[in-house]
């Protein structure tokens, strides 16, 4: 706030709205900034005002409905608080203003609706938001211990949802099984299960849930978190049902991406990281005999793009894809990925107390290879890739914590230790 000649902050957690002509509302997810102070969200329209050597300030939204359960003030909240409580939310909002201007300039983070016009406020003003946004990147030890609640809860869905695939399962089925056993409903989840049998695991982000098993059971990839105060797991497992050539193929890319974990600490270089899981998709095109040309071939023609569309991974935490990927400093330096990575979401220097996914994949996408196919007719064996096009794809992703000299993997022990509290 120094730095950004600012003298008090308002924080609205924000509103879901309803939608168009309607009295449905989407769930409610607080500002993420907000939920940096405040991790719950049953805070819709409430809002924060932070003045240095004050106790922060709630304005908390309740009104009297019996329609809806109203929100109530957490203990804590009252103890850690100065909570003004109101049921108006324009005057809330107000109020918030108010109080902060008394203290001088004021910025306003999170959405704005224009309806609060107020010269004395600065909306979202980038100074203060690239110190913020970097900052999130280190995590506290509270944050910590949330997102290993959040690795457990997807944990469990994920074991769950193995289980329901083995036993037949439909996505559908599947998807409710990881629900269940997960302890959560759709609108908790970090962001919606994807959850893809056969060829719509080479869907990236595949979003439908087929309530009917498919005929022939090939392969079957679940990318699927949870969610604790807030904070957010985002993990990848990927199976195929028979003990056949993309079995193997599942084993190799984990192999590859153990390997690739096992070199992080504080000062490489993700985008180092990404380059080099680059390198070894080109290794395993060329070792199971989907390329004709050599790994190195592969790599520098940009076939392995093909294969690998995406980035190695992202910053995790309150959101999913967290922010402040590209900012390199706390100004607000932007470190753009090189040109042949555009997807890359992370490419600031590894440090510690950095949580972020590590998660490369192989998938045979028709829509890219279709494009690809006059490029490298030669290179690519299409043969053997129309046999694996039935499968989709393998994604292979778990979330790393970096420690003071190496690196902390939150996903695999927490399979080891709750598959071995099931048995
Ligand atoms: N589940 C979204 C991602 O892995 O980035
Ligand atoms: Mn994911
Ligand atoms: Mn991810």
């Amino acid at each position: 706030m120094e730095t950004a000649g600012i003298d008090a902050v308002v924080v609205p957690a924000g509103n879901a709205g309803v939608y168009f002509q309607d009295d449905i509302s989407p769930p409610f997810r607080p500002n993420p900034n907000f939920a940096h102070w405040i991790p719950d969200d049953g805070t819709e329209h409430c809002v924060l005002v932070y003045r240095p050597g004050e106790r922060p300030h709630l304005f908390f939204h309740r009104q009297a409905d019996y329609w809806y359960l109203p929100a109530a003030v957490p203990d804590w909240v009252e103890e850690a608080f100065q909570v003004d409580v109101g049921a108006d939310a324009d005057a809330l909002a107000t109020s918030a203003i108010d109080l902060a201007a008394r203290a001088g300039r004021v910025a306003y983070v999170g959405p704005w609706h224009g309806m609060h016009n107020d010269k004395r406020v600065a909306v979202n003003p980038k100074a203060l938001l690239s110190h913020l946004q970097h900052a999130r990147a280190y995590k506290t030890d509270f944050e910590l211990d949330a997102m290993r609640h959040a690795t457990d809860l997807g944990v469990l869905g994920h074991l769950a949802a193995r289980t329901a695939y083995f036993d037949g399962a439909s996505e559908l089925d599947i998807h409710l099984s990881y629900l269940r056993a997960s302890r959560q409903t759709d609108a908790d989840l970090p962001y919606p299960n994807i959850v893809a049998q056969n060829d719509h695991a080479g869907v990236l982000h595949y979003q439908h849930r087929n309530p009917r098993p498919p005929s022939q059971r090939r392969s079957f990839l679940i990318d699927a978190g949870g969610r604790h105060l807030g904070y957010a797991s985002d993990i990848t497992r990927t199976y195929s049902a028979e003990p056949d050539a993309f079995a193997e193929l599942v084993d190799a890319v984990d192999e590859k991406q153990r390997a690739l974990i096992a070199d992080i600490r504080p000062g490489v270089s993700y985008v180092d990281l990404h380059e080099s899981m680059h390198r070894s998709i080109g290794e395993l095109l060329a070792r199971f005999g989907l390329v004709r040309c050599g790994a190195d071939a592969a790599f520098d023609a940009g076939i392995t793009d093909v294969f690998f569309p995406h980035g190695l991974g992202h910053l995790l935490g309150l959101q999913t894809h967290d922010v402040g990927g590209w900012i390199a400093a706390p100004d607000g330096q932007v470190s753009v990925p090189p040109q042949r990575y555009p997807a890359l979401r992370l490419t600031r220097p590894v440090e510690a107390r950095q949580v972020f996914t590590i998660e490369p994949g192989i998938y045979f996408i028709p829509q890219l290879l279709s494009a690809a196919k006059e490029r490298y007719g030669r290179e690519v064996a299409w043969s053997r890739i129309e046999s694996f096009l039935p499968y989709g794809g393998v994604r292979i992703e778990d979330n790393v914590l970096v420690t003071a000299n190496g690196v902390e993997n939150l996903t695999r022990p927490a399979f080891r230790r709750l598959e071995q509290a099931a048995n």
